[in-house]
């Protein structure tokens, strides 16, 4: 089964991208955080993210052909202005986005705002079919149950099977539960018994056993994409492709370190001052807390220094 990386805004960003891709590996396809309008036109920052993969001089060509952009909207109208500038990039795959919760999306109407409004939702597939026919992208939706119900991706969902989507992203929460609470698994089944186009399960995967049973139990799902538990182990989806749990404490910490020393290095040539260098690079370890002794963990988040910062990963290098 496929493994997807969930993309997650300040966490996959395109260095992350890169060093996870060369160090630990066994991901299909990383899917980068949504780009979005901001002052009428696609936000600077997304795009100069995206830069780095379609650059091959930045990034290497095996991470960009790996790499999803993601779009969120609120209309045709945003729609058609983002689609273009990925066209233009060279991007060919393109994921829309009806899942984020995020208060400042849903009250424009976007993410998991939209699942509500069938007809702006029945508006965007009809230009995702015109786009399929003439242009050469293809299209894929990441998804949730609803804002406020379940009810709202079963309304959706004879539209969404009428549209030619390369594949479905579901996470069976409701917008308004955020990232917590009870994942819907009642509603989940009842999606992938109705939906015709290839199925990927998402949320609150964190271990190789998770990912068998998920397997097992719905053997027509076309992956499974993981956010957090990646972020957590990164390791994960390399030990799921080599079948067991096969990298050992001193190996894992080993390639943390090579993949901290990719993301440092770009944030110090790239960000100026030890804030700004500092905002960067501990984003890197907020969801590592599990695999870090208590302390180092507490120095790296207190750090104010590049010194008392290198400090604390130096005790890591020396554990
Ligand atoms: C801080 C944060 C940022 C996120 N940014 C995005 C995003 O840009 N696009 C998106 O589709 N989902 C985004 N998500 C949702 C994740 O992709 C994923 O659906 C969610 O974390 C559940 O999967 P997990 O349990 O495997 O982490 C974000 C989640 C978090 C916590």
């Amino acid at each position: 089964m496929k493994i997807l990386f969930a993309p997650l805004q300040g966490y996959t960003t395109g260095i992350y991208r890169k060093a996870h891709a060369e160090i630990f590996g066994g991901v299909d396809a990383y899917y980068a955080p949504y780009l979005r309008i901001e002052n009428g036109k696609p936000r600077e920052k997304d795009l100069r993210d995206l830069d780095g993969d379609t650059d091959s001089g930045k990034c290497n060509s095996v991470v960009h052909a790996k790499t999803v952009p993601q779009i969120i909207a609120n209309s045709v109208d945003e729609f058609k202005v983002l689609t273009e500038v990925l066209l233009q990039k060279g991007f060919t795959q393109i994921d829309f986005n009806m899942g984020c919760p995020f208060p400042m999306q849903v009250n424009r109407h976007r993410g998991s705002g939209l699942l509500g409004d069938t007809q702006a939702v029945q508006a965007i597939m009809g230009e995702i079919a015109r786009q399929s026919a003439t242009e050469t992208a293809r299209f894929s939706v990441k998804m949730r149950l609803g804002q406020s119900s379940p009810d709202e991706a079963f309304a959706l969902l004879p539209i969404l099977n009428d549209t030619p989507l390369t594949q479905i992203t579901l996470h069976p929460r409701l917008g308004r539960q955020q990232y917590k609470g009870a994942i819907d698994i009642k509603s989940f089944e009842k999606f992938y018994s109705e939906c015709r186009h290839p199925l990927v399960y998402n949320g609150d995967i964190t271990s190789v056993s998770q990912i068998c049973e998920m397997e097992r139990r719905y053997p027509k799902l076309a992956g499974i994409m993981i956010g957090r538990g990646l972020l957590a182990q990164p390791s994960l989806a390399a030990e799921y492709k080599a079948g067991k749990a096969n990298i050992t404490g001193k190996e894992f910490t080993d390639k943390l370190l090579q993949m901290h020393e990719i993301i440092f290095e770009y944030a110090c040539k790239t960000y100026q001052g030890d804030s700004q260098i500092l905002s960067h690079i501990k984003s890197f370890w907020d969801y590592l807390e599990p695999s870090l002794p208590k302390k180092t963990f507490k120095k790296i988040q207190k750090a104010g220094k590049l010194s008392e910062y290198d400090a604390a990963i130096q005790s890591l290098i020396m554990e």
